[in-house]
């Protein structure tokens, strides 16, 4: 990727995040690494001397949007900033990208970002600017302390993933999985709450898949922090993601019914109800002892809401295997979702089975039918929340003047009208659901 130009050090920058929220996080300490250096943030990438696209490599779709993003970037003079591409497609296509868009400066991989700053001043003096590495050595310990936060935070506890789930990039993008010490994630989540977090959401590829030993040598799993977690004074909620059903422990269950602060939702991937599929997913649990830990958790917290993720069209899905998917759907009663047609992604095990790859159309059709009964769901559970009070964390304003939005405790936007200050916790009677998000009010005795 040698390059012709040098360019001028950049004075301010953009950071644009794709794909979950692990790279939300890793954007927000990009952020934090170019502020430490001097640099301006600012709000559109037309405005800034260097843009960081923090790009998803999950879907083919996700991953080719890259390309067509890079090409936008070109301003009207011709001219285009430093561009800098982060997260799962830097690490999987590597010095690929400067190959196919020339304007690339700088490719850097999940693992590496807190070298950031080097590959800029790399970038400025003309130099190749690449780094894919997954070192040892964590980069967490070299990022700066946690700046001024939101309402609700992220904090990633755990990287990579060991599953290889036959249909994954993850676990080549973010490398094997590795929890982050005790000390660290506790300190962490202390500077959060000092910087103005009232939420936490722990994050992890395997986020339940987290384990480590506390200051005092005892092994300790995700419900052991979460319970650490919940001595801190002034965090008032507690939220983790994205788990995997084979590390759904029994103390992690039980710590859904004992710990308030912990709220009452829990993301839990199936992504199919057939037995055959899972297996050729390579997902290590069935749809029956999928069904049972949904029935434990639910004993020990009746009201919580559960979410998901699906994948139709998975190569050799057959129409049984399909109505066995809406069956565990009917089974569990989701309160949310997410659902993907299978894209074949280079480099894993299930793009080679394409002997039995399912025909577009069908899988275009099947989704629509899964979406139409998980949108049911979605809305009869957003239904049983009008004439109930709720407790909301107000997180941001709302489009119209006045409107403020927040979330309730199973996950639900609350629309409503208050003077009360973003951050504040309040209650709120919700008077209407649609399928996105919950309309509510201020009640009368409190309203001013
Ligand atoms: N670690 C998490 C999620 C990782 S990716 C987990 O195991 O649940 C988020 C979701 O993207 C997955 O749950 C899956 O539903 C979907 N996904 C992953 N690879 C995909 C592919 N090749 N095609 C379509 N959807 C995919
Ligand atoms: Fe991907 Fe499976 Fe790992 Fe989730 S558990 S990140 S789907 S390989
Ligand atoms: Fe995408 Fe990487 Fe997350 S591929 S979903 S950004 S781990």
């Amino acid at each position: 990727m040698s390059r012709t130009n040098r360019r001028t050090d950049p004075k301010s920058y953009f950071v644009k995040s794709f794909g979950c929220q692990m790279n939300v996080y890793d954007g927000e300490r990009m952020a934090e690494l170019l502020d430490a250096e001097g640099l301006a943030p600012v709000d559109d990438a037309d405005a800034a001397d260097l843009v960081v696209l923090n790009t998803c490599h999950i879907r083919e779709k996700a991953a080719e949007k890259v390309y067509s993003d890079i090409g936008r970037l070109r301003r009207d003079d011709g001219s285009t900033p430093m561009i800098a591409i982060a997260g799962c497609v830097a690490q999987a296509e590597g010095a690929e990208i400067p190959r196919r868009a020339r304007e690339v400066d700088i490719v850097v991989g999940p693992q590496a970002y807190h070298n950031l700053p080097t590959l800029v001043a790399k970038a400025a003096r003309g130099e190749d600017a690449l780094d894919t590495d997954m070192p040892v050595a964590s980069k967490f310990g070299a990022l700066p302390k946690r700046a001024k936060q939101a309402p609700s935070a992220f904090l990633t506890v755990q990287e990579g993933c060991d599953k290889f789930c036959t249909y994954c990039v993850v676990p080549y993008t973010r490398g094997a999985e590795v929890s982050r010490p005790w000390k660290a994630v506790i300190d962490e989540a202390r500077a959060l709450v000092d910087a103005g977090a009232k939420e936490i959401t722990l994050l992890g590829q395997n986020v339940n898949a987290w384990e480590t030993d506390d200051e005092t040598g005892n092994r300790q799993g995700l419900d052991g922090l979460i319970r650490a977690l919940d001595r801190i004074a002034g965090l008032e909620r507690i939220r983790y993601t994205t788990s995997h059903p084979n590390d759904m422990t029994e103390g992690l269950i039980r710590a859904h019914g004992e710990v308030d602060a912990l709220m009452p939702y829990l993301h839990l991937p199936v992504q199919s109800g057939s037995d055959p599929i899972l297996k050729a997913m390579n997902r290590s649990h069935s749809a029956a002892s999928y069904l049972a830990i949904i029935e434990r958790v639910r004993e020990a917290r009746p009201d919580i809401a559960i979410s998901g993720d699906f994948i139709v069209g998975f190569p050799g899905e057959s129409d049984e295997d399909f109505e066995a998917t809406l069956d565990i759907v009917r089974a569990t009663n989701y309160a949310q979702a997410f659902s993907f047609k299978y894209s074949a992604r280079p480099g894993t095990p299930a793009a080679e089975m394409t002997d039995c790859f399912i025909a577009p159309e069908l899988a275009d059709e099947r989704l629509q039918r899964l979406q139409a009964l998980l949108n049911e769901q979605q809305m009869a559970f957003n239904q049983q929340a009008i004439g109930k009070r709720t407790r909301v964390l107000l997180e941001r304003e709302g489009r119209k003047t006045g409107q403020r939005i927040g979330k309730s405790p199973w996950l639900q936007s609350v629309h409503l009208d208050t003077d009360e200050p973003i951050g504040t916790m309040i209650d709120v009677d919700i008077l209407s659901a649609g399928p996105r998000s919950l309309g509510g009010a201020m009640p009368a005795e409190e309203a001013a």
